[in-house]
């Protein structure tokens, strides 16, 4: 039986191999994500799609692909696809859970500590040429060892973070839409907080929670109003859980200390207003970008394509 696929971008070389030796493979051949025909197109006769975040997946394209089983997206976010559409026509929509949970924790730790400690400001002054010397009053930062850590959305990557926070000796609150089991919050001394009291009392707010219609702009006008002067906030989540003009505005009025960013709104477009200040750190969406969780993540997004397309339910269906 033949088994068309389309994988809609170059994954690491391990995985393309896997893909090839058990499909029909119909890869995208550009260094860039598909424009909207080209997958329109490629899909077309395809019982299996492998597909990334950068790409929207809709009815219309579901519908260019009547013997389409399964959508196996290589994320843990899905976001990107219409999973009404897809259960309406019985597709299965897959992602890449747990694998990137220690990467994406990693990452926001080194936000976390590059934007406390202006890491950023930091290197920029050294590479300028303008650095004079150590100095007394150089670029201070703000210690985070006794420091709080709110966490917003404690789901395994939340977790994670909080382990790699509590180490570096900060205290750990949170806020779930389901509060955590008792012994849980007692053995690991996390603190739980309706969200209001977690933003009005965490020094740095970190964001770990899915996007939906629900949590579109969580962190508001409001929201960053209610933070604490002088406050950091990061997210590696994604990037419209926040108002970017309202943070854009807080920034401007000088009430947050900083900000660390992977994603955005609209990406790759970023908000022109968060490049102005040198107390923000920007970087391209790297949550799960190292090597061995892009190929775990590629092994479990192949699974789930090889068990949709053979009729199997696949294990990781959201
Ligand atoms: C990355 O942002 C993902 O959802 O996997
Ligand atoms: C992702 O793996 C999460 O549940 O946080």
């Amino acid at each position: 039986m033949s088994h068309p696929v389309l994988l809609t971008r170059r994954l690491p070389a391990p995985v393309l191999q896997r893909l090839r030796d058990s499909v029909d493979l119909e890869l995208n051949p550009h260094d860039r994500p598909l424009h909207r025909e080209e997958l329109l197109a490629g899909i077309r006769g395809k019982k299996g799609l492998l597909c990334l975040l950068t790409d929207r997946i809709d009815a219309e394209v579901m519908d260019a692909a009547p013997e389409l089983k399964v959508i196996s997206n290589y994320a843990v976010g899905y976001n990107n696809i219409d999973l009404r559409a897809a259960r309406e026509r019985q597709i299965w929509v897959t992602n890449t859970p747990g694998v990137l949970t220690e990467a994406t924790a990693e990452l926001a730790m080194g936000l976390l500590l590059a934007v406390a400690r202006r890491l950023g400001e930091g290197d920029q002054l050294v590479r300028s040429g303008q650095w004079r010397g150590w100095e007394p009053l150089q670029l201070l930062g703000k210690e985070i060892h006794g420091s709080t850590l709110g966490i917003v959305g404690m789901g395994r990557i939340g977790k994670a973070l909080a382990r790699r926070a509590a180490a570096f000796g900060m205290n750990i609150q949170y806020w779930n839409r389901t509060r955590l089991p008792g012994d849980i919050e007692v053995e690991k001394t996390w603190r739980y907080r309706s969200l209001p009291m977690l933003l009005a009392s965490s020094d740095v707010l970190s964001l770990h929670l899915a996007y939906s219609a629900e949590t579109h702009h969580l962190i508001n006008a409001e929201a960053l109003r209610i933070m604490p002067a002088g406050s950091i906030l990061i997210n590696t989540a994604r990037g419209a859980l926040i108002d970017e003009a309202a943070l854009v505005e807080a920034l401007q009025r000088g009430h947050l200390g900083g900000a660390g960013l992977d994603v955005y709104e609209d990406e790759p477009r970023v908000h022109p207003g968060l490049r102005d200040f040198p107390n923000v750190l920007l970087l391209p969406h790297l949550g799960s970008a190292t090597q061995q969780t892009r190929e775990a993540m590629g092994h479990l997004a192949v699974e789930n394509l090889l068990a949709g397309i053979n009729g199997v339910e696949p294990t990781h269906i959201v």
